[in-house]
């Protein structure tokens, strides 16, 4: 299998997860079960979201694609920063339920703006 392949892979297969284990979270503090923050449950989002990113960076090297240039990319990019962001709000246990709901709602509609665009890759100005 090609580089490029094998990079494409570990990053579809990283966002996949960084999604459920975003949901996860989100659904067992729903639930009243905070205590997901003693266990591996801490870690794991965070080691696979460096997955994530490094197979995204290096992919910029095997692919014609480039961030400021392929307006899809770039948009992803700031996307991506916005999702971290309301993430962050989310799953923070000192804030309101109403900010906490509104984050993630945010966060979701933003990651779900980066599936359809690593997906459709729009073309459009950088
Ligand atoms: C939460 C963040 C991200 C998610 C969920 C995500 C998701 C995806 C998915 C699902 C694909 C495959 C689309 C397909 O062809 O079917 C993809 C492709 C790609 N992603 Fe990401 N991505 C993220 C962040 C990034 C970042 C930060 C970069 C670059 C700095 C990046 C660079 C790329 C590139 C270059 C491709 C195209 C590979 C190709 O089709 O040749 N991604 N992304």
């Amino acid at each position: 299998m090609s580089a490029y392949l094998i990079l494409k892979h570990l990053h579809m297969t990283a966002a996949y997860l960084t999604v459920t284990l975003f949901a996860l979270r989100l659904l067992l503090d729903a639930v009243g079960r905070p205590g997901w923050r003693q266990t591996p449950l801490r870690w794991i989002p965070h080691a696979n979201d460096t997955v994530l990113l490094v197979a995204a960076i290096s992919l910029l090297f095997v692919t014609p694609w480039m961030p400021f240039v392929h307006g899809w990319l770039t948009a992803k990019i700031f996307l991506l920063v916005g999702y971290i962001v309301a993430g962050l709000f989310a799953l923070k246990p000192g804030r309101s339920t109403p900010l906490r709901v509104t984050a993630a709602i945010l966060a979701l509609v933003q990651v779900a703006a980066i599936f359809h665009l690593a997906m459709a890759k729009p073309v459009f100005g950088a």
